[in-house]
């Protein structure tokens, strides 16, 4: 068998012989890459960020930045990353190192005082940098070998939120600095470039990222193994039902940090190809429950609204860039972000395992808190959402931040209103019963009725009855039920411009 191994900063580096559950920050810091850093080894402040190279959406190869702190060594077997001592280029013995655009700006422009999150900021800048269609949103030169004049460039395509050169600033969104403050990174982030066409990173995204390698890896009592395909994967489950199963590892990897949680068997799914892929049926949409919420994202384009509502207010990039609709469907937490959203749309699992597929509706999935009908043995190998979809959309997360949180509330919207009146609506709820739910009572108040304000009041009196809402350090049970009703309140606002009542 070929050893573990990862391609770092261009060199061979062996995983051996740290543990299965060694997080890939880990590997980076004991081989001396010291410039990726642990700040919460939780996913929240992007000390740790790196860049590996995955399929890519517009080109073979994209540059994704992730957590090196959520992700198992062993999970890179076989693939390339980069550190942020892996940008700058390195000139002959005793001369200093070039740096690269993005450092050099956040150098010029005082993005960096005590520099602990720097080289974390560095990677996710650089993420965005490459990403192939950035320029296609903004106005910078290509000439101009990585540095933009935001003075000079086109700003009819930025807001509040992009750049004048395209960079959306939701890539830094999972990353924090507690000293420099952030209107200089910004500056940084709005004035690079476009990658010179010598770029060795740019050149890269032309050819395919490295292949998934079937890895079985064992330090101990403790093993993970990466199966090739689905037949391996199912039958593996069977003979060990009890192993873990991982894709992005962003929820695994915090249970292995903060909780010390560790497994004799962990086997990833993230890379198998019958997980990721996105199937137009004349009946539904088919979405692979492996693909990242950044590939669905961006392979989706906004075809399915709510969807696109959803993914901004869903962790952060770093997280987004590895976590999964099947890990967070997985999980089967009462406040994951994703099962109101699906709920709404009406979606269905689709359950596979050595026997066979089943199809199970959402709305049946969950039997209680963090339960399931998945069997042992079973995965969630995609999504399916019926079409054709509701016109009317919404998604209302109320959490005490506007990005990167965990909510109190989520409520999600969709109906169909023909002529003023509600022929049907489909309501999800999160964060107000033990499992994410459907407010069934709240549909029927609404279906029949003119979409009008009365019609509005009466049902979130009914909504804010819904679930069994409780207190904790987020929010108050009364706050919850609150929120619930003025959701509704708040949809009935944005859209009774749009949408004549009777
Ligand atoms: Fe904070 Fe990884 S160390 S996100
Ligand atoms: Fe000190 Fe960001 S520069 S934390």
């Amino acid at each position: 068998m070929v050893a573990a191994r990862i391609t770092v900063n261009g060199k061979e580096t062996p995983i051996s012989p740290v543990a299965p559950h060694t997080t890939v920050l880990d590997l980076l810091r004991e081989r001396g890459l010291t410039g990726t850093k642990e700040g919460c080894a939780e996913g929240e402040c992007g000390a740790c960020s790196v860049l590996v190279a995955r399929p890519g959406v517009n080109k073979p190869t994209d540059w994704v930045a992730v957590n090196a702190c959520l992700v198992p060594a062993a999970a890179l077997d076989g693939q390339e990353v980069i550190t942020s001592e892996g940008l700058a280029t390195v000139g002959e013995p005793g001369t200093p190192a070039t740096l690269h655009p993005v450092q050099e700006e956040m150098a010029v422009r005082g993005g960096s005082q005590c520099g602990y999150c720097t080289p974390g900021f560095i990677c996710s800048m650089a993420s965005e940098y490459y990403r192939p269609d950035r320029c296609a949103h903004g106005g910078t030169d290509a000439s101009d070998a990585g540095h933009a004049d935001a003075e000079h460039a086109d700003a009819g395509h930025a807001d509040a939120e992009h750049g004048p050169n395209g960079f959306d600033l939701h890539a830094l969104s999972g990353n924090l600095c507690r000293c420099t403050g952030y209107r200089p990174i910004r500056d940084a982030a709005y004035a690079v470039g476009e990658p010179a066409e010598d770029d060795p990173l740019a050149q890269r995204r032309e050819q395919a990222p490295p292949e998934p390698v079937a890895t079985s890896y064992t330090q101990g009592d403790s093993t993970f193994l990466r199966p090739a395909t689905l037949d391996e994967a199912v039958q593996l489950l069977r003979d060990r039902p009890e192993a873990v199963l991982v894709a992005g590892s962003t929820d695994y990897g915090v249970e292995v940090n903060i909780r010390s949680r560790r497994d004799n068997c962990v086997v990833a799914i993230d890379r198998l190809p019958e997980l990721r892929e996105i199937r137009v049926e004349s009946e539904y949409l088919e979405i692979g429950a492996a693909l990242t919420l950044t590939e669905i994202e961006r392979r989706l384009d906004g075809a399915v609204p709510l969807l696109a509502e959803l993914f901004p207010q869903f962790a952060s990039r770093l997280i987004r860039n590895g976590a999964t609709l099947g890990g967070n469907l997985g999980t089967g937490s009462p406040i994951g972000d994703s099962p109101p959203v699906l709920l709404a749309l009406e979606a269905s699992l689709v359950l596979t395992d050595a026997d066979g597929e089943r199809v199970v509706p959402l709305a049946d999935y969950f039997t209680g808190y963090r339960q399931s009908v998945r069997r042992p043995g079973e995965l969630i190998r995609a999504v399916r959402v019926p079409t054709p979809l509701s016109r009317v959309t919404a998604f209302h997360k109320i959490a005490k931040r506007r990005f990167d949180d965990i909510s109190s509330v989520a409520v999600a919207f969709a109906l169909d209103i023909e002529d003023g009146i509600v022929r049907r609506a489909r309501i999800g709820l999160g964060g107000v019963a033990a499992t994410p739910i459907r407010s069934l009572a709240t549909e029927a108040a609404l279906e029949g009725k003119p979409w009008s304000k009365e019609t509005v009041e009466a049902a979130a009196r009914v909504l804010r009855g819904e679930g069994t809402p409780m207190s904790d350090h987020r929010a108050s049970s009364l706050y919850r039920s609150a929120m619930l009703g003025q959701s509704l309140h708040k949809l009935y606002a944005q859209t009774s411009e749009a949408v004549p009542s009777s």
